[in-house]
Parts: structure tokens; C-alpha cells; sequence
């Protein structure tokens, strides 16, 4: 496909938020974390399986007139350790950042061990994990040990 080609299926936008180099298939559980329905009043490109130089695959999730906060950052490292996040002011890219999977993970992910301090009602200890590996992405329960996997993340944070 030549360039040319391959700007017509991705138009750039005005401005907004781009998610670049999320990995292949992901882009709709992006949206999902981010609560986009598609009901929104502003223009949102969704572009899947597209090829990349640096990951064979990737999909890109454009969002005209919006900028992530913070936490909603950390939750895409999380869907999707390899993103870019681009803020486009009049057409221009004029922030380019990598997502970056955080250190220690509060309150987001419940611990699957049943007998963890964190699953026990009369105890209210807010889950806590940490980093094990980024690729794969393993996190680890800083109570009891337990290692909870990629796609479990991904399903705990989308609800699917
Ligand atoms: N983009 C866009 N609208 C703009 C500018 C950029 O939708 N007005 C998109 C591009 O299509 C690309 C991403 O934002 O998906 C990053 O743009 P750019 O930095 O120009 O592309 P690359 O140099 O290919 O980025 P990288 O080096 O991060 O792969
Ligand atoms: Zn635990």
C-alpha cells in the first residue's frame, strides 16, 4: 500500500488526542476504559490492523477535541504497554509521550486470591499491586503474592 494510500484510511485530525501503536485488536477495549460509546458530540476514528514497522500490527484510536487525564492514561498502559499518546494542536503534534505502566497499582484491579486481606469485607484494604514484568505484563498482589496476567488485567479493567 503505498503512503498516500495509507493516509486516506487515517485522516489526520485538528485537534485532539491520537493513541498511536496500541497493540493489534486492543483499540476497541481502549475505548471501553475510556468510556467512549460512540454517543460522544465529537469525532472518534477507531483504525485496526494496520501494518507498523515496529510492531507488525498495530491499532490507533483518534479522539477530536480530547485530552486524557492522568489516571485514564495509566489505565491504557495497562490495556496497552506499547502506546503513544499525541496531542495534536492545529494539526501539529505538539506533545508526543509512551504510556508508562505504573510503578504501584491502587485500587484498580482486585486481587483473585479469595483469601487475600484485600477480598475481606472486614478488613478494607484497598488493593495494592506491583510490577513483576512489562512484557508480558505481570503484576503482583502486594499482600499475598498472588501474580495476576495480561489478559486477566484486561478483563478485570474492560468487564468483558
Ligand atoms: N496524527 C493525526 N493528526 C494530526 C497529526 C498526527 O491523526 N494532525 C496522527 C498520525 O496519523 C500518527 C500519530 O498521530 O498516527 C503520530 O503522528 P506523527 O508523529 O506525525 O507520526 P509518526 O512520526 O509516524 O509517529 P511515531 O514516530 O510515534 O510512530
Ligand atoms: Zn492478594
Amino acid at each position: 500500500m503505498s503512503e498516500e494510500e495509507k493516509r486516506l484510511i487515517v485522516t489526520k485530525i485538528k485537534d485532539g488526542t491520537v493513541i498511536d501503536h496500541i497493540d493489534a485488536g486492543r483499540a476497541l477495549y481502549v475505548l471501553k476504559i475510556l468510556g467512549i460509546t460512540g454517543e460522544e458530540d465529537f469525532t472518534i476514528a477507531v483504525v485496526m490492523n494496520v501494518e507498523s514497522k515496529r510492531m507488525g500490527r498495530k491499532d490507533i484510536v483518534k479522539l477530536e477535541k480530547m485530552e486524557l487525564r492522568k489516571e485514564q492514561v495509566d489505565e491504557i498502559a495497562l490495556i496497552a504497554p506499547n502506546a503513544t499518546i499525541n496531542i495534536i494542536r492545529n494539526y501539529r503534534v505538539v506533545k508526543k509521550y509512551k504510556v508508562d505502566v505504573p510503578k504501584v497499582i491502587e485500587g484498580l484491579i482486585n486481587c483473585i486470591n479469595p483469601n487475600c486481606i484485600t477480598n475481606q469485607k472486614r478488613e478494607p484494604v484497598r488493593s495494592t499491586f506491583l510490577v513483576k514484568s512489562l512484557r508480558p505484563l505481570i503484576l503482583i498482589c502486594k499482600y499475598c503474592g498472588e501474580e495476576i496476567h495480561h489478559e486477566d488485567i484486561i478483563r478485570q479493567l474492560t468487564g468483558v
